[in-house]
């Protein structure tokens, strides 16, 4: 049974990568039936929108996409496309895991998920400058929001999560000690979550965000799964992202109430676009969590398995990981193993 699903190329690197994921998901028999979408600086060139209506009446009707990095234009007024996308689809739970795929680095067997609340906290935008005696930028000021139902909605997703896939512990990561009401309201719903709902069906700590950073540089194995508040977890996925060697490993998944959206958590990365030596396996993954979603998860597995032994068996891999493979020999060797193993 075939499942619509929306397709968005994207910026830069996007339509060269986009064709590694697409590959993959045919070589495994994905039941996606693509409707090709614009978005991005390459749709303000012929939409003249970088966000058309098509494109979101796309993802209303599907509420399942697949999306390659998208470029927002500098200036000329236009808000973020990744922030638009969120706040129309109610994508609340960004879901970042880590893991290791290139054995004998510096961290091994390395396999954290990062869950970040994505509408809230001081992403908001709720900035302005004060201005005193001619500078002004004197004062600047940021308003950040967390809801108690913002809080549910992440952390019942993180647990949830956590416990379908088998894992052993659930931490909640704040600075409730500082920020006691804006990050003290996320560490207080977790722990009335806890104790209400999923005593003994998985453990529950909490940390405060700073000592966590130093936790995960030096010893990442005690976390599993982390779910905290939008700022921290931007942070947070960046540097569990560069224990497993880097953003062009790191898939992403948006998941909302209206619909869910997966990519790779890197740009469009405009320095190396149009040469054919991105390195895809970040959108590879992520087409791999989009048949995670759908329930096909063995199909993702086959995908990530297919990604191991390219990389580590069959050796090839793309130029920032060392290797001399361009984009579409790399997806070859995918395919290959996709096919044979
Ligand atoms: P970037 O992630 O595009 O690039 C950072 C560095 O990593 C560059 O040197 C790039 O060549 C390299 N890189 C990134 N992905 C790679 C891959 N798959 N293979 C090999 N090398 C890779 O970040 P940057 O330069 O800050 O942003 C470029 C554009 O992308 C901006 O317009 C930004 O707004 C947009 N962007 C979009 C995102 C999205 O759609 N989710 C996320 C982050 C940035
Ligand atoms: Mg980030």
């Amino acid at each position: 049974q075939k499942i619509p699903a929306t397709l968005i190329p994207g910026d830069g690197i996007g339509p060269e990568i986009m064709e590694a994921a697409l590959a993959a998901l045919e070589a495994v028999g994905a039941p996606f039936e693509w409707e090709e979408m614009p978005a991005g600086m390459g749709a303000l060139k012929s939409e003249g929108d970088p966000l058309p209506g098509k494109t979101l009446d796309s993802i209303r009707r599907t509420r399942l996409a697949l999306k390659g990095p998208l470029e927002t234009p500098v200036g000329g007024g236009f808000r973020s496309i990744n922030v638009r996308l969120r706040e129309e689809f109610k994508l609340y739970a960004n879901i970042r895991p880590a893991r290791t795929l290139i054995p004998g680095g510096r961290y091994d067997n390395i396999d954290l998920i990062v869950c970040r609340e994505n509408l809230e906290g001081l992403y908001m935008g709720y900035e302005h400058f004060i201005p005193i005696e001619g500078d002004p930028h004197a004062v600047a000021m940021s308003t950040g929001v967390n809801t108690r139902q913002g809080a549910r909605h992440i952390l019942e997703y993180a647990f949830d999560h956590a416990i379908a896939l088998g894992r052993k512990k659930v931490t909640v990561v704040h600075k409730a000690n500082i920020m006691k009401a804006l990050t003290g309201i996320f560490l207080e719903t977790a722990e009335q979550m806890f104790e209400e709902r999923y005593k003994g069906k998985i453990q529950f700590e909490q940390v405060i965000v700073d000592a966590c950073c130093m936790k995960l540089v030096m010893n990442p194995w005690q976390f599993d799964v982390l779910v905290t508040t939008n700022l921290f977890g931007d942070i947070l996925s960046d540097l569990t992202a560069g224990l497993v060697g880097g953003l062009g490993m790191a898939p992403g998944s948006n998941i909302g109430a209206d619909a869910a959206i997966f990519e790779a958590v890197h740009g469009s990365a405009p320095d190396i676009a149009g040469r054919g030596i991105a390195n895809p396996t970040a959108l590879v993954l992520a087409a791999a969590l989009m048949l995670d979603h759908v329930k096909q998860q063995d199909k993702g597995d086959r995908i990530r398995q297919a990604v191991s032994d390219t990389l580590n068996v069959d050796n090839v891999r793309t130029g920032d990981l060392g290797g001399k493979a361009s984009t579409r020999e790399y997806t070859e060797a995918l395919v290959a193993r996709i096919r044979n193993n």
